[in-house]
């Protein structure tokens, strides 16, 4: 059986399109969300490399030979999630790529940055970019990129201190059908999570969040707001108790953590 049946017979994927080289999976999936002809889906957009990868806002993905890069075009409405849920999709998906990391390293610490990496020992090894096709068409995209086989021997330096990868980790290669394969069994379970809104999941975002207890800094444009990280809510939004008060956040990145 190839890696491609594979994922078809073992996974909620219904269709598989394979690139060995394209400028950004989410493009690509942006590009099919838009298409006059309707793709079946759960349809998974793979890449073996990126050349033009994209994080979020403004920011580049780095991604060298080995990474796994891949972007999930789901049809929210075959899978019964309202749009009210959307804003969670991030942090379910940094959860479910958690929960696999983990089975494959038991040993392993592995937590959710809030609202949308994974972090491996205190390193980002996960980045996660969910967009909404600009037709109002139920469509969701979700973007996955885990450093895997790409060592951090081969990035830029100045991602050596904050960045890991699952080879550098555990000091041997891996399969990356199989670890796509782990990640799309967990995003199919956890979505479904989300769609019968079980109250599991906001106390896995919890337990699983890297930044509570920490002294954060989250930045919207200009404005700065520093507080100690109280964990997430119900909805997803992240609680900083500041000395104004305890503040609920969403969206805006978090630019310091100690
Ligand atoms: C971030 O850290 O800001 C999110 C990074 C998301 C990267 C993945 S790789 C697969 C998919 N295609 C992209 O262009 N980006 C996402």
């Amino acid at each position: 059986m190839t890696a491609f049946s594979q994922i078809i017979a073992q996974t909620f994927v219904k269709q598989v399109e394979f690139h060995a080289d394209i400028g950004s999976t989410n493009d690509r999936a942006l590009d099919l969300a838009a298409a006059e002809v309707s793709s079946e889906t759960p349809l998974l957009v793979w890449a073996l490399q990126q050349t033009a990868g994209r994080g979020r806002g403004a920011n580049r993905w780095w991604a060298s030979e080995g990474a796994l890069t891949f972007s999930v075009l789901l049809d929210t409405r075959d899978l019964g999630l309202p749009q009210a849920r959307w804003p969670q999709v991030s942090l379910t998906t940094g959860l479910a790529v958690c929960a696999a990391l983990q089975e494959l390293l038991p040993q392993a610490e592995i937590g959710l940055k809030w609202p949308n990496d994974v972090f491996l020992h205190g390193r980002k090894i996960c980045g996660i970019l969910v967009e909404i096709p600009p037709r109002q068409s139920g469509k969701l995209i979700v973007g996955i990129g885990i450093n895997v086989n790409n060592s951090l021997t081969t990035a830029p330096a100045e991602l050596w201190p904050t960045a890991t990868a699952l080879c550098d980790a555990s000091n041997r290669t891996w399969d990356l059908s199989a670890v796509l394969i782990q990640v799309l069994l967990q995003l199919d379970q956890h979505l479904q999570q989300l769609v019968v809104n079980d109250p599991e999941l906001p106390e896995s975002w919890n337990a699983r969040c890297f930044l509570r207890g920490r002294l954060v800094h989250h930045t919207v444009g200009d404005r700065i707001t520093i507080g100690m990280c109280q964990g997430v809510d119900q909805q997803g939004a992240l609680l900083l108790q500041t000395e104004a008060g305890l503040s609920r956040v969403m969206g805006g990145v978090i630019t310091k953590w100690e």
